[in-house]
Order: structure tokens, then C-alpha cells, then sequence
């Protein structure tokens, strides 16, 4: 019977078991299941192994330079016209300063990806000053790199790495990604784990080609990967990308981007699950809360200067370009308080013991 398979929080115990050995086929029925009973299931699973913090990983996008050209993303290297930038140490190292006031604990340094063994050796002082100067967990998010890249960002201090898989099917990955085959990301991924870094990864929901059956194994995948963190969000056709004309794959049925982060957290319960960015995107001021709601337990408010934030519209209709780091953070602050959750003091560094 479907029913039982929703999670009931008194038994909890009995349900992580269940979870770790979930199939193609279960998946697939949780993704059918009645929404509002699918939703307040995930928000009790939620609230009973993450708890009702909601932690903050502020978000600098700290260059737009991508030497890769996805086939979906906005600043793909072909993508024009952007205006490519670089914040400079200075600039990042102003921000992280007063993150701490904001009440922020993790610095997420996001770009686009650039094999460049400079900038490799630039992006490590960066993160070593970080350290040095503040008491920030440190994140980074900058695309496919050999291992020994990884290892030196970890002795400068990186605490953790986020690089989703995009897509679980091997040939759609590979048409969306030019540059990289879905086996090079996941090596990536292995190597970070091996190095002890906590890693985060998730997939775009909708791309187009996109089965039901492909999304219930980008669920699993998250699971098999025993993943400290889970990003996923919808899929955005931008106008300037050969996706332009492309529609979600669930466009006729936008529910299914929540149906898709309340069954990724019953399929992962001790992960930790941002609301991301792109919920907003396809319902502003609405769809980031809606999320902490349906699964999701982590928020990560913006801090990209104001001047920097239009050239970093992966999608269109990003939200938050016209304000700065003040502002989302206090907007931040408040759109938490209103769901009556607070936010989490200290670093949220993942619940996962991995054996190395
Ligand atoms: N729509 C939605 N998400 C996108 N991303 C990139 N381009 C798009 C788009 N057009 C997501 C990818 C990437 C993350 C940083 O942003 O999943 O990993
Ligand atoms: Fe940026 Fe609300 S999160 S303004």
C-alpha cells in the first residue's frame, strides 16, 4: 500500500531503514502520492532529523568567467553579451567580514568553471584568507577539477564542495554538457569525499528530455552518493542559450518541482537541503519559503555585490538583482521568522559520519 510508505514521525527509525533501501519503482510512487500528505510528510521528517534551524550559507558569485559552454546556463562561455568580471581578494574578503553580523556562518565562493592553474592558486589564497581572518566554514563551487586541485583548496582550509551531477542519465548529461561526461563529475565528486571534504551535489529538475524515471534516479543518486548536501531546483530555459526554446519538462505541472524536494528529502532524510535560488525564480517571494516548508532546511541569501549580480544570471529571473548583501539578509531573517523557524547558530557542518 502507498500509504504506509509515508513516513510517519513517530517511526522514524523504521523509515530511514526503509528509505536506504528504496527502488526505481518506490520512487516513482512517492512521486505520485497526494500532494498535501506528500508535503506535510516530508516537513515532519524534516523537522525530526534536521530540527526547525534553518542555516544560512551566504553566497558569493565570485566570478562569471566559464570556459565551459552547458548548454542550459547563462554565462556559458558562448553566451554574449555578458560583461565577464573577477572580484578581487579584497572585495570577497570585505563581504566575508561582515557575514558574521548577518548572521551568516558559511561562505559559499561560487564561479564559472576556468582550468587555469592562476586562478586554481588564486581561488586557494582566497580561501586560506578567509580562514585566517574570520570563522567562516568555507564552501566552494567551481566546477570539475583533477584531485590534486581539490586536495590544495582543502589544506587552505576548504571545508566543503559543491558541484551538482545535473542529470543521472548518462546521455542527456552528456548532450547538455559538451565539455564533460557525467562519469568525469561523479570521479569529482569521489575525489572530494576521499579527501574527507563534505560534499554537496543535486541535479536541475525538468530539463528537457527529462522522464520521470530519470528523476526518481537523480533521487537515488543524491541517496547512493551519500551526499552531505542536496541542491536541486527547476530547470529555467534562458533566451540566450540553445535551450532558449525549450520548455520544463514539467511546465504543464509546476507543483512538481515541490513534489520532486518533499520526495528527495524522504529519500534522504539526514542531508541537509537548500532552498534554492530558482523556486523563486518561477515564484517570486514565494517559492524559497515554500520549500523550507516541503523539505528544505537551509537558506543561502545572496551577498554578490549589487554591481556584480546581473552578470550572473544563470536563468532569467533571478531574484534579488536589484539588492545587496543587507538587504537579503535582512530579508532573509524575516521571511524565516514568518514561517516561525529560526535561524541556526554555528556552522551546520553536515550530520553524515562517512567511512573514509
Ligand atoms: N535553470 C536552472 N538552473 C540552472 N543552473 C544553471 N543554469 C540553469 C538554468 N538555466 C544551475 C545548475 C548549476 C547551478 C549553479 O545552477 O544546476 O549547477
Ligand atoms: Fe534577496 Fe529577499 S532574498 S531580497
Amino acid at each position: 500500500m502507498i500509504e504506509t510508505m509515508i513516513p510517519d514521525v513517530g517511526d522514524v527509525a523504521r523509515w530511514i531503514d526503509e528509505a536506504r533501501h528504496l527502488d526505481r519503482r518506490a520512487v516513482l510512487d512517492l512521486l505520485a502520492l497526494p500532494r498535501a500528505a506528500l508535503f506535510a510528510a516530508a516537513d515532519s521528517l524534516r523537522r525530526a532529523r534536521m530540527g526547525d534551524d534553518v542555516f544560512l550559507r551566504g553566497i558569493v558569485e565570485f566570478s562569471n568567467i566559464c570556459t565551459n559552454d552547458c548548454l542550459y546556463c547563462g554565462i556559458r562561455r558562448s553566451a554574449e553579451p555578458t560583461r565577464r568580471y573577477r572580484m578581487e581578494l579584497d572585495e570577497i574578503l570585505d563581504v566575508a567580514g561582515r557575514m558574521a553580523r548577518w548572521q551568516q556562518k558559511t561562505i559559499v565562493l561560487q564561479s564559472g568553471e576556468l582550468a587555469s592553474a592562476a586562478e586554481d592558486r588564486r581561488i586557494g589564497e582566497i580561501v586560506r584568507r578567509i580562514k585566517e581572518t574570520t570563522d567562516l566554514a568555507v564552501t566552494l563551487s567551481a566546477g570539475n577539477r583533477p584531485r590534486s586541485v581539490y586536495a590544495q583548496w582543502r589544506d587552505c582550509g576548504m571545508d566543503r564542495y559543491l558541484l551538482r551531477f545535473e542529470t543521472s542519465d548518462p546521455k542527456l548529461f552528456r548532450y547538455l554538457h559538451p565539455d564533460c561526461t557525467l562519469e568525469e563529475r561523479l570521479r569529482c565528486l569521489h575525489d572530494l569525499r576521499s579527501l574527507g571534504v563534505q560534499v554537496g551535489s543535486g541535479f536541475m529538475i525538468g530539463v528537457p528530455g527529462e522522464t520521470l524515471g530519470i528523476l526518481a534516479d537523480n533521487i537515488l543518486l543524491c541517496r547512493d552518493l551519500d551526499l552531505d548536501m542536496i541542491g536541486i531546483g527547476p530547470f529555467i530555459s534562458h533566451p540566450g542559450t540553445p535551450l532558449a526554446s525549450q520548455a520544463n519538462a514539467y511546465a504543464e505541472d509546476t507543483a512538481m518541482y515541490f513534489v520532486a524536494m518533499a520526495v528527495l528529502r524522504l529519500v534522504n532524510p539526514d542531508s541537509h537541503i537548500p532552498a534554492t535560488t530558482a523556486f523563486d525564480a518561477i515564484l517570486p517571494h514565494e517559492g524559497r519559503d515554500l520549500c523550507l516548508q516541503r523539505g528544505a532546511n537551509v537558506f543561502m541569501p545572496n551577498n554578490t555585490p549589487g554591481r556584480y549580480r546581473r552578470d550572473y544570471q544563470l536563468y532569467p529571473n533571478k531574484p534579488c538583482v536589484d539588492e545587496d548583501g543587507l538587504q537579503c539578509s535582512q530579508c532573509v531573517a524575516a521571511r524565516i521568522w514568518a514561517l516561525g523557524r529560526m535561524i541556526g547558530d554555528g556552522p551546520g557542518h553536515s550530520h553524515k559520519t562517512h567511512d573514509l
